[in-house]
């Protein structure tokens, strides 16, 4: 379609860029085609984009001539990077800053990035209210990701810089569902006292972000936070016991006992949680509901999303 504007989709095959590419080629009257990367074409989630009239592009992020040509004659661009693939924040930002210099070469005129704050920001290295992770970070995946923004910036890159929020998609993929303890009673753990979190279901990250290439250059320079809830662990143990049928309480632990967990990167999500928890009204604030829902329309709260993926949480 030569008249279309062409968004090159990272990640289209996953969560966030698979929520962007769908919700463009559902719309039978967009201004915008979905140039889809992904590193196998040949995947069922590939090929569904294929089917749906996505361009299917197979590319690798850590390899410059492919980003290149990823990006070729594109307007815009939505860039993710994926942390826990490797979990090595320097791998983050060089990927972050090709990503940047890929877009200036290409003369990209809208890039999303899809980003978190630089929590050092908040927290100082040398404030030891939590540790310090990997020497130079207190929330790595958070951290390089903020870090990152200056990638675009420095670069001239028309950018919005879009602040994401938990998915409720963890308590499916992430192990943070509800677990039986030694009593029998089923809870789920979040080190956030009595605090609020700003979640939402990771597609509709995607279809938010449709909503700002819909919106043009209204919000390129802009940072927008977006969240479809806003809740206390009590809230989101309430919502599970409706959707779920059975009694879920809310393990009330503090981000100490969640960083001692063990498993590969505990410590950066007890550290997150408690950045969380002590900047929650600036964390929240920043995720207004109701701009987020301007831009998608279709927002889901916890409760409207567990109706359609409650049945995916497995319990015990
Ligand atoms: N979990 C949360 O609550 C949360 C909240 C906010 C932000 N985040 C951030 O979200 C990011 C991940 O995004 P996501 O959840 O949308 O990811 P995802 O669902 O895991 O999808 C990632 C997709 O990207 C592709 N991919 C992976 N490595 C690639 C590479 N080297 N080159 C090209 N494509 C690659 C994969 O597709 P192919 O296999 O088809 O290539 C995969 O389908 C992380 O950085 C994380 O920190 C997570």
């Amino acid at each position: 379609m030569p008249n279309k504007k062409t968004i090159a989709v990272f990640g289209a095959t996953g969560a966030q860029g698979g929520g962007l590419a769908h919700a463009i080629l559902n719309d039978q009257n967009s201004e915008f085609t979905v140039r889809a990367i992904t590193r196998d074409a040949n995947s069922d989630k590939a090929k569904q984009l294929a089917q749906k009239g996505a361009d299917v592009i197979t590319a690798d992020i850590d390899d410059p001539n492919a980003l290149k040509k990823a990006l070729d004659g594109a307007y815009g661009a939505y860039f993710v990077t994926f942390f826990w693939a490797h979990m090595s924040p320097e791998k983050e930002m060089a990927e972050a800053k090709a990503m940047a210099q890929a877009a200036k070469e290409a003369g990209l005129k809208h890039v999303i990035w899809s980003t978190l704050e630089d929590t050092r920001e908040y927290i100082p290295l040398n404030d030891d209210r939590m540790p310090t992770l990997m020497e130079k970070y207190k929330v790595p995946h958070f951290d390089a990701k903020g870090e990152s923004n200056k990638f675009f910036t420095e670069a001239g890159v028309p950018t919005t810089f879009l602040l994401t929020s938990f998915y409720y998609d963890n308590f499916i993929y992430f192990g943070m569902g509800p677990k039986k303890g030694e009593d029998g009673k089923l809870t789920i753990t979040l080190p956030m006292g009595d605090r609020k979190l700003a979640m939402i279901a990771a597609e509709d990250i995607g279809k938010c972000a449709y909503g700002i290439f819909k919106r043009g250059e209204e919000l390129i320079g802009k940072t927008v936070g977006i969240a479809g809830d806003h809740l206390s662990g009590n809230e989101v143990a309430k919502a599970l016991t409706a959707a779920i049928g059975q009694e879920i309480g809310y393990n009330k632990i503090s981000p100490a006992i969640f960083r001692s967990f063990g498993f590969p990167g505990a410590d950066d999500l007890g550290n997150m949680f408690q950045f969380n928890h002590d900047f929650a009204d600036d964390f929240n604030g920043k995720r207004d509901i109701a701009f987020s829902k301007a831009l998608n329309p279709e927002i889901r709260s916890f409760s409207r999303w567990l109706e359609e993926y409650g049945n995916q949480i497995s319990v015990g």
